[in-house]
């Protein structure tokens, strides 16, 4: 099976210091519990760790020296940014992104405190060289972000219940297998299916309508991974989710501008919602649209950047 990949970029502008840095941690990585496959990369410009941060999906979080290229000789470089200036853009560009920075001991200056408004996620000691300890922090904040408490728990349930007596009425797909016309069907579709086939009636699993275990605690992680403020879970695919976004962003008689080409489940959310939509024609999408209605589904996320929401009044 593949094995997790992830990278921590080091950004540093001391091509001497950055190289040690990086050696020094990927040297405590090889020693260390490494299960997410962490390895470390370093760059010396903003610019370069903006591409990074842009192109490579496997990155967890990146480490940022905050004396990069504050006055160090009473200029500060026109075409590089400050530290803070950096976090900023990282954290509005990736907000799912662990965001650490590399302080002086006993620093308490202006930078610190304005790094730390903009929620960086913790702190080391650059004349420390802890590299040992900076990689155990950041391996375990990786491991916490990886958990997955929903479906931890759905298997700890499936491999401990013996007999359902709840719903979902097929018990485990034992209805299915015990009969001898449909039995070939659960062997088709395997026995996981049924056995995690399971609803509100297990209370181990926590209830969507009000979740406070294992759903409220995986939304809560979700959130943060998606850089989101909150995450609802919902049933019944993204087309419902689509409906209940339109129902609680609009109110009927407001007009908004839709693009005609987006989902026919924004389309639906927005008449269940009363609100006038004032489509616009698409452009440079012909292609697409013609491929999305000969293949109904899987093709709605291509285009869906061409949904357009204005609560405008027009
Ligand atoms: C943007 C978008 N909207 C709606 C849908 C419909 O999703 P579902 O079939 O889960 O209702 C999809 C799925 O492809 C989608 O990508």
């Amino acid at each position: 099976m593949a094995k997790p990949a992830s990278r921590i970029l080091v950004i540093n502008d001391e091509p001497l210091v950055l190289r040690e840095f990086v050696k020094g941690l990927n040297a405590a990585a090889r020693s260390l519990d490494n299960p997410l496959g962490i390895g470390f990369i370093g760059v010396t410009t903003a610019r370069e760790a903006l591409a990074v941060i842009a192109r490579d999906g496997d990155l967890q979080a990146v480490l940022v020296d905050d004396t990069l290229y504050t006055l160090k000789n009473g200029q500060q470089p026109k075409s590089q940014m400050s530290a803070l200036e950096l976090v900023q853009r990282i954290t509005r560009f990736r907000p799912e992104l662990d965001v650490y920075i590399l302080i002086a001991r006993e620093e308490e200056d202006d930078i610190v405190d304005a790094l730390f408004a903009e929620a960086v996620d913790g702190y080391f000691y650059r004349e420390e060289r802890d590299y040992r300890g900076i990689y155990r922090i950041l391996n375990a904040q990786i491991q916490e972000r990886a958990r997955t408490p929903f479906y931890d728990q759905l298997k700890n349930y499936v491999w401990m219940a013996k007999d359902q007596w709840h719903t979902p009425g097929h018990s485990s797909g034992e209805s299915l297998r015990g009969s001898p016309w449909v039995n070939d069907f659960y062997d088709f579709m395997g026995e996981h299916v049924f056995d995690a086939d399971l609803s509100v009636s297990v209370p181990m699993l926590d209830s969507l309508m009000e979740p406070k275990g294992v759903i409220s605690e995986a939304q809560a992680k979700a959130a943060k991974a998606f850089g989101a403020k909150r995450t609802f879970f919902a049933t019944n695919g993204t087309s419902t989710a689509n409906k209940v976004i339109f129902q609680t962003l609009l109110a009927p008689g407001e007009k908004l501008i839709l693009d005609r080409n987006c989902h026919k489940s924004v389309h639906h959310g927005v008449v269940l919602s009363g609100a006038h939509p004032v489509y616009l024609d698409s452009t440079g999408a012909e292609e697409g649209a013609a491929q999305c209605n000969k293949a109904s589904s899987g093709c709605a996320g291509a285009h869906h950047h061409l949904v357009h929401l204005r609560r405008a009044a027009l």
